[in-house]
């Protein structure tokens, strides 16, 4: 089978920054399902692996962690899936990654795809919704049946892939007052339509903004970019009993007592910590992706993928991964075919 792979780090705009190989189909055993990969997406996680790996001579690293595509074998204690099944998830940071033709994967992080989506359109979601649906619901305990109506969570890089979700997630499901932030007109505009109340800049006074929208006290944070950066602007405006959830590591050491005198907590998602521990309760992950699909399939949540580069090869991961690094990407960038 074809994969696209790396032998050390090198820059998108060098040649050989990804190289294709052709490695032996994998076999699958256990709950393990063998996924004919039809699109994949990249995420952020992508290329800070790809500055991580240690250099090879030989086989070469495999990347990538969202996929769609079809189930081709199945392991002998697999229940949920048959071959033939159309599929959307985000693997495992301990396994290889999804950019080769096929892939193994543990049934219990896999889902259901829309039924209303092709492959692209589906590839752009998995890793995303897991990250945004288990920090709201999961870390920052906000109900999604709308029991929480009308309290305010302030987003931080509201546009990115992440950001899209939780915005939808936030405003459509558990019907909160979405504070979303964006530095560009462009980037306003996709969180707005999302569904977000208010638009601040993040590269303004933050502080300044929320007091002019009238909301300056927000009961929940979700910070999706440097967490020491906005630590302390966070600990300032986070209400009292509020909760803020990150999702990128510390780049320094977190001065938590701040928050003490207002009884505030401050939480982390990795949306790879069940598979990578597999955790007694990791088949919530195929829940999630599974309920995902309906909410997309019902019109609730709207797709996120806002570029599909054709087809997937070396050349298109380089250009996909050099765009991301940039930082200013607008929803999710996708590849697809073969
Ligand atoms: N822990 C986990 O499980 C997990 C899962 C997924 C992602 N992540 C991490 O979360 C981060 C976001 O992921 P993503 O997929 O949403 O990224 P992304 O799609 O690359 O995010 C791009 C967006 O970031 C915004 N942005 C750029 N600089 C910013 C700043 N200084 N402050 C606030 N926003 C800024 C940009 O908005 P403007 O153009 O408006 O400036 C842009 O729309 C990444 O670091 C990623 O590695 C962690």
């Amino acid at each position: 089978m074809k994969a696209i792979g790396i032998r050390r780090h090198l820059p998108t705009d060098h040649p050989s920054c990804f190289v294709e190989v052709e490695t032996p189909r994998p076999v699958a055993e256990g709950r393990d399902l063998l996924i004919e990969v039809k699109a994949v997406s990249v995420n952020p996680v992508d290329y800070k692996m790809r500055g991580r790996v240690a250099p090879t001579d030989g086989a070469p690293h495999i990347l990538g962690y969202d996929a769609a595509g079809i189930v081709s074998r199945i392991g002998p204690e697999v229940t949920m899936f048959r071959p033939g099944d159309k599929v959307f998830y985000a693997g495992s940071i301990k396994r290889p990654g999804t950019n080769s033709q096929f892939h193994l994967v543990d049934e219990r992080i896999v889902g259901p795809m829309p039924k209303s989506l092709d492959f692209a359109t589906a590839a752009a979601l998995p890793l995303t919704t897991l990250t945004a649906w288990e920090a709201l619901f999961d870390r920052l305990d906000i109900d999604r049946t709308g029991k929480h109506d009308g309290r305010v969570l302030l987003i931080i890089g509201g546009a990115g892939g992440v950001g899209s979700m939780a915005i939808q997630l936030a405003k459509k499901l558990a019907r909160l007052c979405v504070i979303a932030t964006a530095s560009r007109p462009q980037s306003a505009d996709w969180c707005r339509k999302l569904g977000a109340d208010h638009i601040v800049d993040h590269s303004k006074d933050l502080t300044a903004q929320l007091k002019d929208i009238a909301q300056p006290v927000p009961d929940y944070i979700l910070c999706l970019s440097d967490t020491a950066t906005y630590f302390p602007v966070m600990s300032s405006l986070i209400a009292p009993q509020g909760r803020i959830c990150a999702v990128v590591s510390a780049t320094k050491p977190l001065d938590l007592q701040p928050l003490m005198d207002k009884s505030a907590s401050f939480h982390w998602e990795y949306m790879f910590t069940r598979s990578a521990h597999q955790t007694p309760d990791m088949i919530e992950q195929h829940r999630l992706l599974r309920e995902t699909s309906v909410l997309i399939d019902k019109g609730v949540l709207t797709p996120t993928d806002t570029e599909i580069l054709r087809p997937i090869n070396a050349a298109n991961l380089a250009h996909a991964h050099g765009k991301l690094e940039a930082g200013r990407t607008i929803g999710k960038i996708v590849l697809a075919d073969w």
